[in-house]
């Protein structure tokens, strides 16, 4: 629940990334040895990704109070993700590359349909039968079993982060030396290369397009500190953009934001980067700024629908374009009750930027739908209830009492 119209003013500190906790959880299935982690968040996605290895057999423990927690998969009880945990995250199929690898087999449910699209594992699957996998699909689950995974040439058809990890993971145990080729360039996928390359994994390459993974007979635990999470960071810096005010954002990695921080300046902020921390002020008018989602280092789908809030209280028309995901717009309906003025064209956005929005009830529709909608909350006239916020539960730590404390009006109702 929010009242909209106060400036944010104050100093706020970005968590661990989501999507970077993901596949590292994962890489944990690659050694018998600990792997200890820290900066690790606390958000419902990992808490899923954490009960899926547990289920396996993997050992977890943790200390909330310093974000460390510690795995080791010494064992497995067994090598199966299970419709029930996959089907509420989707980057489950991350266990899909170690599992083979390590113990050559796993059965893994097919992520099924996803809320802002069909997002299929395609790429996934053919990268792992190239490396010797075999493969078949039968009652909603994929089976894959190979003695040793053979390194291989992989041309990936299209940019898949998870695809790109997943097979990185693969291909640190395999036979050989594997290249992948349109690989992801995401932060997310050069953090899990140094974690793995920690682990004794021998990976070059990451963060370009093409990553040269020389197989190893075994790997090793590690202690690995997991990088600053970028979309958090540049929420808070469009929460800021939108609202006004004064904040200082640490414990961020500016160095990947850069197609946002470019964006949120071109529409009127004023942000001072520093190694490890951004001042965002915003005191002048906000302008309309087109935005076209792009695989990193483009703009980032994950950013899409904050900077569709950020606009629609801007002077001016933007249009804002979805490339990566083919249904990814569902918080234009909701920001529309809120009172902003925006015309859908399928995957375009044509927003025409109001004076004001005003408070009403909406619902959250995915993750990052969901940080439109706080963002447009603070931003409203009178109150906004956001129903269904276990979506934002999912990706922002704490988003509630972090927004509150630089001054929002925000509360968790029940
Ligand atoms: C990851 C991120 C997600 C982000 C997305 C794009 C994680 C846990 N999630 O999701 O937050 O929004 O990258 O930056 O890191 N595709 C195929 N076949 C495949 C794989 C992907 O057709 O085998 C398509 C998808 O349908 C989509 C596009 O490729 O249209 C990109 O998807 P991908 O990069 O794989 O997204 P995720 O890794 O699931």
């Amino acid at each position: 629940m929010l009242t909209g119209g106060a400036l944010l003013h104050g100093v706020v500190g970005v968590s661990g990334a989501k999507n970077a906790a993901l596949p590292i959880l994962c890489a944990s299935l690659l050694t018998p040895d600990p792997l200890a982690l820290t900066n690790v968040p606390d958000l419902r996605d990992v808490a899923t990704a954490r009960r899926l290895l547990e289920k396996m057999g993997v050992t977890a423990e943790a200390d909330p109070a310093r974000h460390a927690l510690t795995l080791q998969a010494r064992t497995l009880t067994g090598h199966t993700a299970s419709y029930d945990l996959v089907k509420t995250m989707r980057a489950s199929i991350l266990v899909l590359g170690p599992l083979v690898a390590r113990f050559g087999e796993a059965v893994v449910s097919l992520p099924g349909g996803c809320a802002i699209g069909v997002r299929p594992v395609d790429q996934h699957i053919k990268a792992l039968e190239a490396m010797g996998a075999a493969i078949s699909i039968a009652h909603g689950y994929i089976h894959a079993t190979a003695s040793r995974l053979k390194g291989a040439r992989i041309l990936f058809d299209m940019v898949t982060v998870t695809g790109t990890e997943n097979v990185m993971m693969a291909a640190t145990l395999a036979d050989g030396v594997t290249v992948l080729e349109n690989a992801a360039r995401e932060p997310e996928v050069t953090d899990l290369a140094h974690c793995l390359n920690a682990m004794g994994a021998k990976i070059t390459g990451a963060g370009t397009a093409e990553i040269r993974i020389e197989g190893v007979a075994s790997l090793h635990g590690a202690a690995h500190r997991i990088m600053p999470d970028r979309i958090e960071t540049g929420t808070f810096l469009a929460a800021v953009a939108a609202a006004g005010g004064d904040v200082l954002v640490r414990d961020a990695d500016p160095a990947t934001l850069v197609a946002v921080i470019d964006k949120l300046v071109e529409a009127g902020a004023t942000i001072d980067v520093a190694a490890d921390s951004l001042r965002i002020r915003r005191q002048g008018p906000l302008r309309s700024v087109n935005v076209r989602t792009a695989p990193y280092p483009g703009f980032p789908t994950d950013m899409q629908a904050q900077l569709l809030a950020v606009n629609a209280i801007a002077q001016g028309t933007a249009v804002v374009t979805e490339t990566i995901f083919e249904n990814r717009m569902m918080h234009v309906q909701e920001l529309q009750r809120l009172g902003a003025n925006i015309e859908l064209e399928g995957n375009v956005a044509i927003v025409k930027g109001v004076l004001r929005l005003t408070g009403a009830a909406v619902m959250a529709t995915d993750l990052r739908a969901s940080a439109c909608l706080v963002i447009a909350g603070l931003v409203a006239e009178g109150e906004t209830v956001i129903d269904r916020i276990y979506h934002l539960d999912r990706g922002y730590e704490r988003i509630e009492s972090k927004l509150s404390a630089l001054g929002a009006s925000i509360r968790r109702a029940a």
